[in-house]
């Protein structure tokens, strides 16, 4: 059989490419019929990952990493109705059975099936299930009829592919983020975090019609980037104490109508605590920016237990954020991973009709396993890039144009 190059962890701070051997159609060692196994073409770093390189899961050394997959089938099940060898597919985060309560109810990131531990599954990723990470040359899917996005036209998958791999997770989860905040038109969103999810949240809130999204974050170099490519507004946190303050700047007014974290539990604080964890930081702001009766998105994630976590509280699950004013406010909260599928086939479409230019916005760079360690670490320290492994050599060539505007209709600077 092929070998099977993939990214794996080795212990805080190390990975390494090696070779975890050519996966098998099996589910808990028994054989199957439902999957499908994918020659990866496209396979993505994500902030997600990095909670796992820091050594901040439990997260078993020699485990592959990676669960943002883009690939062609090119072998299947007896079983797999709705697709055919050489389909290229997306393959939602969540691994989900199609079966469950929770899945029949478009709950697919809270499957009750795939993961023995607790509700919801994914691939190469802390206390999410048995499933294969998929930073790596071939991977196993299981449910695909369920689980895969195929999309329409072959040629147009592998032309679009650098934007397309974005289906498989952020794009949904930014998307996802604004949706549960409430973003409409007119809407004005405050986004803490500008990392790639942090971003997807930010042009999601443009489709959805907000007239103007503000992102904070203590990284220049990324606000600068949110700036130049969607023209939103920022606010350098290292700069500044009272946020509220900051947003009456932009808006007149303190508050805004939608807010959403785009980092999670290895929040950093701001002003003169810029420098150090703060747990509760993303949500205590978002909090007590929000107008009262607005809705807060929290797509950033928060685990249940945090051994390593600066906090006390956070040690063990409990972010001491300021739940009262939430309360106070009527605000309302949604937490959880993002169920990819309730979104990926319509941001499908508005990729492939060009609504939307997520290689620029998210400056989209491609590399190969080579370059993993060094990827790895760039992005830990906060480079304003996303990292796309291409193991078939296909996005090279589609590195994003400069100039180009971010969003059809909408010019940026
Ligand atoms: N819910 C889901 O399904 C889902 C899916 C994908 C990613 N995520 C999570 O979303 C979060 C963001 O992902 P990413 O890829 O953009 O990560 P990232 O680590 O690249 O970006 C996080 C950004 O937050 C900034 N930041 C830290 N503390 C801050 C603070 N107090 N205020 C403002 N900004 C602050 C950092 O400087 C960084 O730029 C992570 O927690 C990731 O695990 C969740
Ligand atoms: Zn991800
Ligand atoms: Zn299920």
């Amino acid at each position: 059989m092929s070998a099977n190059k993939a990214v794996v962890y080795k212990g805080p701070y190390t990975i390494k490419v090696e070779d975890i051997g050519y996966p098998e159609m099996k589910v808990k060692g028994k054989s199957v019929n439902h999957g499908v196994i994918l020659q990866i073409l496209a396979t993505n770093i994500c902030g997600s990952d990095l909670h796992m390189y820091r050594g901040r899961t439990d997260i078993e050394p020699q485990t592959p990493l990676g669960h943002e997959i883009t690939g062609m089938v090119i072998e299947k099940g007896h079983d797999v109705e709705q697709l055919e060898i050489g389909d290229i597919v997306s393959v939602p985060f969540n691994v989900a059975c199609g079966r469950c309560r929770n899945c029949k109810g478009q709950d697919t990131h809270i499957c009750l099936t795939t993961n023995d531990l607790k509700p919801g599954a994914a691939y190469g990723f802390a206390e999410m299930g048995p499933w294969q990470g998929g930073q790596a040359e071939y991977i196993f899917v299981p449910y695909a009829d369920f689980n895969l996005l195929k999309f329409p036209d072959r040629e147009m998958a592998r032309e679009k592919l650098i934007e397309l791999t974005m289906l498989s997770d952020i794009f949904p989860t930014g998307f996802h983020g604004a949706i549960t905040a409430g973003v409409g038109v007119g809407a004005t969103v405050y986004i803490a975090g500008a990392g790639p999810v942090g971003l997807c949240a930010a042009i999601s809130s443009y489709l959805l019609g907000a007239a103007c999204v503000i992102i904070g974050d203590t990284n220049n170099d990324r606000l600068e980037h949110a700036q130049n490519t969607l023209g939103c507004e920022t606010i350098n946190l290292t700069e500044h104490e009272v946020i509220r303050d900051q947003i009456a700047e932009i808006l007149r007014v303190p508050e805004v109508d939608c807010a959403i974290d785009a980092i999670g539990y290895e929040a950093h604080g701001h002003g003169h605590k810029s420098n150090r964890e703060v747990p509760s930081d993303a949500l205590d702001t978002i909090v007590s920016v929000t107008r009262s009766g607005g809705h807060l998105g929290v797509p950033g994630v928060y685990l249940s237990l945090d051994p390593k976590s600066a906090s006390l509280t956070g040690k063990i699950g409990r972010p001491a954020f300021e739940f009262g004013r939430a309360w106070d406010k009527g605000l309302s909260i949604a937490t959880g991973q993002t169920p990819v599928m309730r979104y990926n086939r319509q941001l499908m479409t508005a990729i492939l009709f060009d609504r939307v230019k997520l290689s620029r916005i998210l400056n989209t760079t491609p590399i190969s396993f080579e370059q993993a360690e060094e990827a790895y670490s760039q992005f830990e320290q906060g480079v304003a890039q996303k990292f796309v492994f291409d193991p078939q050599g296909l996005l090279r060539q589609q590195v994003p144009h400069r100039r180009e505007a971010a969003l059809t209709g909408y010019q940026a600077e």
